[in-house]
């Protein structure tokens, strides 16, 4: 059996541990050790209630932490205002007061909504992230972004609020859909790509293992992937410039999902093209050469990730969405691009030419 971890996020006052490993979920200290109060709101969907509410209820009743649940609609297409409201409405109308603790039972998506809410009731009250699929467990669960998205734009409306601790279980993925893997798997490539070169090597001679769910080799991505990304928070929480190359391909991607609908494409699978697009470019800008384009490809494919654009989206499509992307600064639009394998910038400084190139071509 896979050993577990523990691994800190250093924000100061905002600090917080990562738990990793299997069966974390029939730990309960680790949960229990986190709520301040006597109260807790689980937010969950209606496809993980079925599947791990049991527990962390059984958890919470032995603690005798008085809670309710809201189970959500599944979906991409929930992550919005409303669903936050419902949150909120749960919150009064059960009589929440400001030392409750929300618990974020699921995958990305119930992540961010209930830490936005979690964000904004009452001017802020205790958040857990409970994450079951990859892609949140090595991504979403840490760090702290929150929120929803709009119709003009993914991830428009939200607030910077970090958790309490992340409980990553990965004995959760074993009901976790082909697919869902797959999506996670390219934020795992992102960090080989973006940081760690030789993380990128070890994912290319790993690589089946980890699609069939191999239980050693998912802890060992999962923890890679949060040291890398706790070691990029610590350094920029709110953003402010180097955090940013975290979203390698992700200023496509989101052009992706909100052009295609959201829920359509997955978002690991926009950010597994957005990922190509990226790599393309910085092929014709001359930071990389042809092989390390050929090896990202090759790795995402073997993932059964798109690594092609849309066919039907056009390059207006493309920049209409991408001139309301968050990097986007007067107008210009800022790009995560590479200068090697492993090394990743955040720039204005490619040729515009090039860039139709890049959608014309993906
Ligand atoms: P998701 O939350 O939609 O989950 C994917 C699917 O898997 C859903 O149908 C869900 O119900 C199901 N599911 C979850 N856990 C399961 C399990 N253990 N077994 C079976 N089914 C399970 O998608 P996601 O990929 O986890 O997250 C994507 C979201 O995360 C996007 O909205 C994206 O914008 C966001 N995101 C946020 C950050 C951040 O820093 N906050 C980073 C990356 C992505
Ligand atoms: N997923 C990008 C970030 O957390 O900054």
């Amino acid at each position: 059996m896979a050993s577990n971890h523990t691994l800190n996020v250093d924000l100061g006052d905002r600090s917080y541990p990562i738990y990793i490993g299997t069966g974390l979920l029939n730990q309960p200290e680790l949960l229990t050790n986190h709520i301040r109060g006597h109260s807790a709101l689980i937010v969950t969907n209606t496809t993980v209630a079925p599947l791990y509410l049991k527990t962390i209820e059984n958890t919470l009743n032995a603690a005798n932490i008085r809670i309710n649940t809201i189970a959500l609609d599944d979906g991409e297409q929930f992550k919005t205002i409303d669903s936050v409201m419902a949150i909120i409405e749960t919150l009064l109308t059960q009589r929440h007061d400001r030392q409750t603790t929300v618990i974020a039972l699921g995958g990305g998506v119930v992540g961010d909504i209930a830490g936005f809410a979690a964000s904004i009731y009452q001017r802020g009250v205790h958040f857990i992230q409970i994450p079951t699929t990859l892609l949140s467990q090595v991504d979403s669960s840490v760090g702290g972004k929150t929120g929803v998205n709009h119709p003009l734009g993914k991830n428009m409306v939200g607030a910077f609020y970090q958790p309490q601790c992340v409980i990553a279980d990965t004995a959760t993925l074993s009901t976790l859909p082909d697919r869902e893997l797959s999506a996670g798997l390219a934020e795992v490539i992102k960090y080989g790509l973006i940081h760690d070169a030789s993380f990128f090597d070890w994912l290319e001679q790993n690589i089946t293992g980890l699609m069939e769910k191999d239980n050693d080799l998912l802890a060992e991505a999962i923890l890679v992937s949060c040291r890398t990304k706790a070691k990029i928070v610590e350094q920029d929480e709110r953003e402010s410039g180097i955090r940013a190359i975290l979203n390698l391909g992700h200023t496509f991607g989101h052009a992706i999902e909100a052009t295609m609908g959201y829920g359509n494409w997955l978002h690991g699978e926009a950010v597994a093209t957005g990922m190509v697009m990226a790599t393309d470019l910085s092929l014709r800008q001359g930071w990389i050469d042809e092989s390390v384009k050929h090896r990202c490809i090759s790795l995402l494919d073997k993932c059964s990730l798109p690594v092609s654009s849309p066919p039907d989206m056009s390059i207006e499509q493309y920049m209409d969405a991408m001139a309301i992307d968050k990097k986007t600064v007067n107008g210009t639009i800022k790009f995560v691009l590479l200068e090697a394998l492993g090394k990743a910038i955040v720039t204005s400084e490619y040729d515009p030419e090039l860039l139709i190139q890049t959608l014309s071509k993906c």
